[in-house]
Formats: C-alpha cells, structure tokens, sequence
C-alpha cells in the first residue's frame, strides 16, 4: 500500500469520540448512555432561521461570493455593533464554520514550524488544525485552582522567542468556561503589541456569560485593529451546528487579503445556510434570555451537586457551556471506558470527556474531566448521582 502522509499519522483523533465505540456497547446491551461529553445544545434552533429556508423558492442552488453574502455580513457587522464591536462588512469573511475560520487564521499568519502559543486546557480541535498546517501549539498552562485564569504575562513571555507569531485564546473557554476580564485581555493587548504578535480570539461562545458578566472582545480593546482577530460561528449562538456557518473578523485588511485567498480556494460558503444565519440574527432578544437563564439553571444546579462529591473539585464556569472537573482517580481516560464498560445504575450510565485530550502537555489532566452541560436538569442531577456512585465503586 502507498505510504500515508507523516501529518496524516500525526493528525490528532479526537478525545471527545474515541469513547464512542464503548457507548455504542454500552448501547446494544441496553444501557442508556448520558451524554455529558459533547457541545451539541439540546435547545431549538430559532425558527426565524428554519423559516427562511423553508420559505426560499431558490432555483439554483448557486456559490455564494467567496467571503460570504454582502447583505449577510452587512447584517453581521450590525450584530457587532450592538455588541460595541465596530467592523465593516469588509472586515468580515463568511466560513464553513469557526472551524474553517480557524483554519484560515492559521494558514494565513504562520507557516510550518511557527509557533502559537494557547493556555490549556484548550479546544481540542486547535491540535488538529495545527497539525494540518505544520504549525507548532506551545501550551501555557492554566490551572483549576485558578478556575482557568489567565496564566501570569511573565509565563507568557518566557515562551515567547522567535518563532512565536500569535497567542491564541478561547473567550468564553471551551472546556474552562472562564471568561477573561477585561483586564486580562488588556495585558494580552499590551504584550502582542510588545513583540509584535497576533492576538486570536474564538469567540463563539459570546453571548453565554452568567451572572450578570458581560464578554469583552479583544476587538473593542483601542489600538489592537492590527493585531486581533476574532475567529466566530452560529454553531452554538443559534443552536445550528448542522448550518456549517461562521466567520473571521479583523481589522487588519493584510490579514483579510491574505484569507480571501485561502476562501477562494474553497470557492464559496454554504448557501442555504448563509440564508439561515442571516435570518438568524432577526432572533428575537427574549430567545437569548430565555437560552441564558436556562444554561444558567443547569450550570448551578451541576455545580451544586459536583460539590457533594467527596473528592470531587469543580472550576466553576463563567461562560459556555462546558466544566472541567477533577476526580479522585489516577487516569480519567481508564475511567470514562471503565463507566460504557463496566458500570451502570438503574439501567444508566454517563459518558464524560477525559480532559487530557484539551492539554498539550503530556502527563496534564489525566484526573479531570470535561463535562458539557447541554442536557435537561433532572438528566444533569442524575448524571452526577451516577457518577458519584461510580467513582465510590471504581475506587474500592
Ligand atoms: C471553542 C470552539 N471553537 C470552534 C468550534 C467550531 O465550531 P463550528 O465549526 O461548528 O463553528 C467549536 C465547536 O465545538 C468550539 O467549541
């Protein structure tokens, strides 16, 4: 057989799936499996968005403009401007998703061998990309007696060297949940402009900030236009992760230049789901409060019964939906099979992500977990109720 490709071999699977095969088991002998170890919200899709393609009589399922529809990222830089983040439609270019954004940003500022630097835990997918692209990830540590917080500048600095070309941070954090204040993001600001970097935000979790907390974009930071770049998605705004649908946002026109031609490459973004996302932004405010409250609800309700686990210690998230958790065990990933394989309580058993797949740094979160909390509350209480049975039969 032809030899497959070094990056091919390298390419990271992805942490959260690699458990699936165990689930589907768990499945068969007819265990009911709770998922708390993927992003995809349970909550409806703003029928604004479905009504639009229901109700579009398209002829010709025709490509789009390369950076997207001109009215859709008119519509878009209108959206930002209520979030006092102020960019043109020229500012803006349409993607197949946060992830294709993320693939552009890193093809477009680094080349084989640069390196970015990204606190962990982070995104799992971010590996991914790099790999694609050659692009070394240099993780920062972050830690959960910290809740996530932004790691000391002068770590930052001690890894920067002449190769660093960005520091790329998740805002909301995915899995963390932290939300970085703005006086965080004011210290990135000051040391990208210090040795002339990019500062990358994935924002697309934006709008999910609890208790009272407000997101502050690294694009309402003044003087940092040639620096940022916000890496964005419907996915999980509007509960349409099927859309395939987000963007990349800079003021910096070089950067912009630079990804158009990658888009091109790629000739257009979807369509019909251009058509959606651009009535999705129509969504009522109240569908916001409602989605809010309702995280809201279910992080404080998960929170309050991981507390009640005897070992158990919780960062508690600000933001998203995602906490990372950490177990009296010696190696989640053993343990995350051991519950598909193993175990189960009243007919059910949880699955959880092993956290050691959101950190680059080998031997870092081998006793944590990340769990989404993307499920109805009863489901959540009883998940936890599983899990600590569990972990007192695991460790006996
Ligand atoms: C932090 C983060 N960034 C980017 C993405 C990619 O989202 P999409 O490609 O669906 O827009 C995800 C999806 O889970 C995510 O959690």
């Amino acid at each position: 057989m032809p030899g497959i490709s070094k990056k091919g071999r390298q390419m990271p699977a992805s942490p959260i799936r690699k458990l699936v095969p165990y689930a589907e088991a768990a499945k068969k002998r007819g265990t009911h499996v709770i998922h708390l170890n993927i992003g995809q919200p349970d909550i409806k899709t703003p029928k604004v968005a479905l009504d639009a393609v229901r109700n579009h009589n398209i002829e010709v399922l025709a490509y789009s403009m390369t950076e997207g529809s001109e009215m859709y990222r008119t519509k878009i830089a209108a959206y930002y401007a209520k979030n006092d983040i102020h960019v043109s439609s020229e500012d803006i270019i349409v993607t197949t998703g946060g992830s294709e954004a993320l693939s552009f940003v890193m093809g477009t500022i680094m080349d084989a061998d640069d390196e970015i630097i990204i606190p962990e835990p982070f995104y799992a997918n971010y590996n991914g990309f790099a790999t694609a692209l050659g692009v070394k990830v240099v993780p920062i540590v972050s830690r959960i007696e910290d809740n996530f917080a932004l790691p000391p500048i002068s770590h930052f600095e001690k890894l920067i060297g002449p190769k660093t070309k960005a520091i790329l941070i998740c805002n909301p954090g995915n899995p963390t949940g932290y939300l970085y204040r703005k006086e965080e993001i004011q210290q990135l600001a000051q040391l990208v402009k210090k040795h002339n970097l990019f500062l990358v935000a994935d924002e697309v979790y934006r709008e999910f900030a609890y208790e009272g907390r407000v997101h502050y974009s690294i694009l309402q930071e003044k003087g940092l236009e040639e620096h940022a770049i916000i890496v964005d998605s419907v996915s999980k705004r509007y509960s349409m992760c099927g859309a395939r649908i987000g963007c990349l946002v800079s003021k910096n026109k070089t950067v912009i230049q630079t990804a158009l031609k990658f888009a091109q490459a790629r000739l257009s973004p979807p369509t019909f789901a251009q058509i959606a996302s651009e009535a999705a932004l129509e969504t009522p405010q109240s569908y916001f409060d409602d989605v809010i409250k309702e995280y809201a609800e279910r992080r404080n309700i998960l929170i309050a019964e991981l507390q009640k686990l005897e070992g158990v210690r919780v960062a508690v998230p600000q933001g998203a939906f995602y906490c990372v958790v950490k177990l009296p065990v010696s190696n989640s990933d053993d343990f995350a099979q051991w519950l598909l394989e193993k175990f189960e309580m009243d007919g059910a058993t949880v699955m959880v992500a092993p956290a050691a797949g959101f950190y680059a740094t080998k031997g870092l979160g081998t006793n944590q977990i990340r769990i989404a909390y993307v499920l109805e509350k009863e489901l959540l209480v009883k998940a936890v109720q599983i899990l600590g049975e569990a972990l007192k039969k695991y460790n006996t």
